[in-house]
């Protein structure tokens, strides 16, 4: 299958794009200013998104069979801070995919995030009532509707918790942002009372790629298993690496508890992507290359990935 992935670069672009070529399907990858290493069966293409004239070249000059939408301003404080540029990447280019993979016939696959939802009364079913906290939130509901009028039938909105995984440039992710951290004898405040179920960017991968050849549509959720505080993850993911949670990490409350774990069942039984607990995505986990002395020299090992039988 023919599939147009935007955002290829980005932490579930780059897991997506890898799962696709290696399910064997052909993957036309977007990318912004980043670049991908060399994929059989991944053509890549840089291009500013946010140009209407050359998104729409590419989309009809290549009739793809599925477009798949890993592009956003991903974090809430980003969206804060240029809610402008914010709007154009999570509300009008969503909305300009969905327009141009129906013209195609293409399905279109849009991710969304846990972040609709207030966190007050968790775990969220993908019929619940969505009510943002935030400006990131409200703007990938807007998207989220757009996309559904557009093209209901052959689109699904994908909403996923927080990502956890390896990352092309290898700042991305929560364990990289951490380590990263960490290595500069940084001590990192993390919420206790900030709950969120915690995926696998290689499962994700996984997901999105079967979701391509099925025929589902509509909004579904996708999680990991196990709800944890945000101070949870971090005391978990120094472990893991031999480090002192005590001397790298501060708990803090904020003013209410935010549940934000999904219920993730109605997707669970249409797809045979499993989802996973967090001690499986440790063991995905990869120390940055750049890193690797300074974690030596502090823990006196690396961790060494055992292969289960
Ligand atoms: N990360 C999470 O924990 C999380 C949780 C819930 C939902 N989500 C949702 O999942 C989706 C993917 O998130 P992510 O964390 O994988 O995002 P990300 O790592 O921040 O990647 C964003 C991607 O968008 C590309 N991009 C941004 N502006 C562009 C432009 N003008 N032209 C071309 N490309 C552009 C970036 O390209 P370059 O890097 O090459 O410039 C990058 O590939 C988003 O819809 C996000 O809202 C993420």
């Amino acid at each position: 299958m023919k599939i147009l992935c935007t955002g290829a670069s980005g932490l579930a672009g780059f897991n997506f794009t890898r799962a696709a070529s290696e399910a064997g399907h052909k993957v036309l990858a977007l990318t912004g200013k980043n670049e991908l290493p060399a994929m059989k069966n991944v053509e890549q293409r840089k291009i500013d998104l946010l140009d209407e004239y050359a998104l729409q070249r590419i989309v009809l000059d290549e009739f793809p069979e599925a477009v798949v939408n890993c592009a956003a301003v991903s974090s809430p404080d980003d969206v804060d801070a240029n809610p402008e540029l914010a709007e154009k990447m999570n509300v009008g280019l969503p909305e300009r995919l969905a327009h141009l993979a129906h013209h195609v016939s293409a399905r279109f696959i849009h991710l969304s995030t846990d972040m609709v939802f207030d966190g007050s009364c968790p775990p969220y079913k993908n019929t619940d009532v969505p009510m943002p906290l935030n400006l990131y939130g409200t703007m990938k509901l807007m998207a989220e509707k757009k996309v559904l009028k557009i093209s209901a039938p052959t689109s699904v909105v994908l909403r996923i918790s927080h990502i956890s995984g390896n990352s092309l440039m290898t700042r991305r992710s929560l364990h990289e942002k951490l380590l990263r951290k960490w290595a500069k004898g940084e001590k990192t405040p993390q919420r206790t009372d900030d709950i969120k179920r915690a995926l696998s960017a290689e499962r994700l991968g996984d997901l999105l790629a079967e979701l391509c050849e099925r025929t589902l549509s509509g909004i579904y959720h996708y999680a990991g298993l196990e709800s944890l505080s945000r101070y949870e993850m971090a005391v978990r993911i120094a472990e893991h690496f031999g480090l002192n949670p005590d001397e790298f990490i501060e708990p803090v409350q904020g003013d209410r508890v935010v549940d934000l774990s999904l219920d993730m069942s109605c997707l669970a039984a249409r797809v045979k992507t499993r989802s996973c607990m967090f001690s499986e995505l440790l063991e995905e986990m990869k120390v940055p290359a750049d890193l690797e002395p300074w974690l030596k020299e502090k823990t006196g090992k690396l961790p060494v990935k055992r292969f289960k039988l």
